[in-house]
């Protein structure tokens, strides 16, 4: 089972650009271009949040627009820049998906790998929280198939990353989160986005991770009072790859066209 991990595309109204100079729109159809073209099509094309920018239907129905020509199905969970219930409106055919505004936590069974949607929104705020319902929700549904191997993916990582001005946003329950997921060995893994770069951290008896973001990556600054700033990196995703034989295993992929691939050994 081979899973893409999209995030923060932070789609704007048509023709807008982000910050008077990031251009996402052509930069999510770059990534979906490159997924595409991939030489091992991905199952299922995860979206780790931060989907559009102002949490606008109209910015929802560029997205979609945007996301068409992609071949593999799509499992979005909202980010804080999203509203959850504009973002479920916008995926009507995915019956997984609650409508109405409540929380968009669900899992999906089809593959190999169970895959649990979290949303750890708070609206109006930019950190983000599980609290005592949502957590309640995950443990119950954990406990339902304790021998399947698990993914949990959702928008913010529960764990602080060095990069400051990130961090001081915070996460409330993440003690609460890490206790439940501690209790529930067959996560492999839980995948997240927010933080527009990719990071790794040990976490709850498994490992949490975060993955670039399709458009601006956030600026890699560990110094105490570094500031909000980003960065036009190159944009990327992410490839997990499940086998029986060696578990999840996770690569990063830089979009954009490079020289090469050149065979180490070309042929005389
Ligand atoms: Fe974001
Ligand atoms: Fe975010």
């Amino acid at each position: 089972m081979l899973i893409a991990q999209l995030t923060d595309p932070h789609i704007a109204g048509p023709g807008h650009l982000l910050c008077r100079r990031i251009d996402t729109a052509s930069l999510l159809a770059g990534a979906v271009a490159a997924v595409n073209a991939l030489n091992t099509p991905p199952d299922v094309v995860l979206l780790t949040g931060d989907l559009v920018d102002a949490g606008r239907p109209e910015e929802y129905g560029l997205l979609r627009e945007i996301l068409q020509p992609l071949k593999a199905p799509v499992l979005p969970v909202p980010g804080n820049h999203d509203e959850r219930g504009a973002l479920a409106a916008a995926f009507p055919e995915l019956a997984c998906l609650p409508q109405g505004g409540a929380f968009v936590q669900y899992a999906v069974e089809d593959w190999p790998v169970r895959l649990i949607g979290l949303d750890t929104v708070v609206p109006g705020a930019v950190g983000g929280a599980m609290c005592a319902e949502r957590l309640a929700w995950l443990d119950a549904t954990l406990s339902e198939r304790p021998e399947r191997p698990t993914v949990l993916f959702l928008h913010h990582p529960p764990f602080r990353t060095g990069i400051v001005h990130m961090d001081g946003f915070g996460f409330d329950g993440m003690d609460a989160f890490a206790a439940v997921v501690r209790r529930h060995p067959q996560v492999e893994r839980a995948l997240c986005g927010h933080m527009h770069r990719p990071i790794q951290r040990r976490w709850a008896g498994t490992l949490a991770s975060t993955a670039p973001s399709t458009a601006h990556q956030v600026a890699l600054d560990l110094s105490e009072g570094g500031p909000a700033c980003f960065v036009m990196e190159p944009p990327g995703f992410q490839l997990h790859l499940w086998r029986e034989d060696t578990g999840l295993v996770s690569h990063t992929v830089a979009i954009g066209r490079w020289d090469g691939p050149h065979p180490f050994q070309p042929p005389t």
